[in-house]
């Protein structure tokens, strides 16, 4: 699909889940970069190797900078700093603990649907991923205890590992977890926990870009031992994926075989990068262009919401989207029957009008199943505000086309 987009400079592509290009901090980025290196001892300092875990400072930084988001007095996560591993994006502790945890067979729960990356590395492992139903609050939880009682029925539950979570503004739907589902989710994966631990790999990445409500208290912080829940988070989408820098918090029982295997693939992320993003954490920069980012995400996601709601307004509420609150992503749905995937006859006729998405079936697990085939992700965070108008007016006559050659 990036192919698509490269080929045909006038397609709009709603289907990148990248950042907005013009918001990239360059001048700030530069700024901390001549820092490091205006002193040479600092400056050979950040460019020698540095730890498998990551620097202590940035580190200590990171979980300083958890409990102002948190609003819990400072100190009071300071023991989460020896189980806070920097990682090379989310999506390296994301495989590390698919890699830490998983066998063939072994079971893990996601959302439906889910962040389509991360079902290709079950995939990888051989794992099976099991979907779980959710609403405009995120995970459903009486779904996944009905999950979890027919994996019981089916003498399974020893093979669950794993229940993974985009809580934030998820990739693909925007959609946040509901605030008072978040403590009942911890207790409940603890009530099923058996011989057989189930983790929580709460996914973050998208935390911070929030436009309209406060964010609520992550679920990690329901777990003050830290034993259930890992913490996934990242500076990719809230700063700038070039640095490609992100950790996690881990239950010190997970540590030791993560840490091995980070050791294994690269020894420690790179050193560079952290010493530049642990200045512009210290001097206010991070914060300052995650307020201005949030200004033009909120911008962008008015304009795409106020376009959809013209150009679909024809159509008696037979296409739906989400309203998400923050991140980068809606998710579009359109009757059942009228096939989104890459050969069906809605995608063809989107490449006729000149937009593309994210086919929303390469989201889903195969189980349950069947994978439903009418939806969308929709992004709103690459394209300017003037595309993503024409991006849906282009999906709006696309969708017109669709029921012309029906009728
Ligand atoms: C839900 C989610 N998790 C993790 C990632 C990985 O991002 P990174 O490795 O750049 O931190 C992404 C990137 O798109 C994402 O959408």
């Amino acid at each position: 699909m990036m192919q698509m987009a490269l080929a045909n400079p006038g397609l709009v592509s709603l289907a990148a889940g990248f950042v907005d290009q013009g918001s990239l901090p360059v001048e700030a980025a530069r700024r901390a970069i001549e820092g490091v290196l205006s002193e040479s001892v600092e400056g050979r300092r950040a460019l020698q190797y540095g730890t498998t875990i990551g620097d202590l400072q940035l580190r200590t930084h990171l979980i300083e900078q958890l409990e102002r988001n948190e609003h819990v007095p400072a100190g009071t996560f300071r023991e989460s700093v020896a189980r806070t591993v920097v990682t090379t994006g989310s999506q390296q502790l994301l495989y590390l603990i698919a890699e830490a945890l998983l066998d063939p067979g072994d079971i893990v729960l996601v959302e439906s649907p889910t962040y389509f990356v991360f079902l290709g590395v079950l995939e990888t492992r051989g794992a099976r991923a099991i979907g779980v139903e959710t609403d405009e609050g995120g995970l459903k939880l009486d779904a996944l205890e009905a999950t979890l009682q027919e994996l019981k029925a089916q003498g399974m539950l020893h093979r669950v590992k794993l229940l993974y979570t985009i809580t934030e503004h998820s990739n693909p739907t925007g959609i946040s977890l509901a605030e008072e589902r978040r403590k009942p989710l911890v207790e409940l994966i603890a009530r099923w926990s058996g011989e057989q631990k189930i983790l929580i790999l709460e996914d973050a990445a998208y935390r911070g870009l929030t436009y309209s409500d406060a964010e609520a208290p992550s679920v990690w912080r329901h777990d003050p031992e830290g034993e259930t829940v890992i913490l996934a988070r990242t500076f990719s989408k809230t700063f700038s994926p070039g640095f490609k820098t992100g950790y996690g918090v881990l239950p010190p029982a997970l540590l030791e075989t993560v840490l091995r295997l980070k050791g294994n693939h690269d020894f420690g992320s790179g050193h560079f990068a952290q010493q530049v993003l642990d200045r512009v954490l210290a001097d206010g920069t991070y914060e300052r262009h995650l307020a201005e980012l949030i200004g033009l995400y909120r911008r962008k996601r008015d304009v795409m919401l106020a376009a959809l709601d013209e150009h679909f307004a024809g159509f008696d509420g037979a296409v739906t989207w989400t309203r998400p609150k923050g991140g980068l992503f809606l998710w579009f749905t359109v009757p059942e029957g009228l096939d989104t995937g890459p050969d069906g006859p809605f995608f063809a006729r989107c490449l006729e009008e000149g937009v593309i998405y994210v086919p929303g079936a390469l989201a889903f697990a195969e189980s349950p199943g069947p994978v439903p085939r009418n939806h969308a992700r929709l992004c709103f965070g690459v394209p300017s505000e003037s595309e993503l108008v024409e991006g849906a007016r282009r999906l709006a006559a696309a969708y017109a086309g669709c029921l012309e050659t029906v009728a």
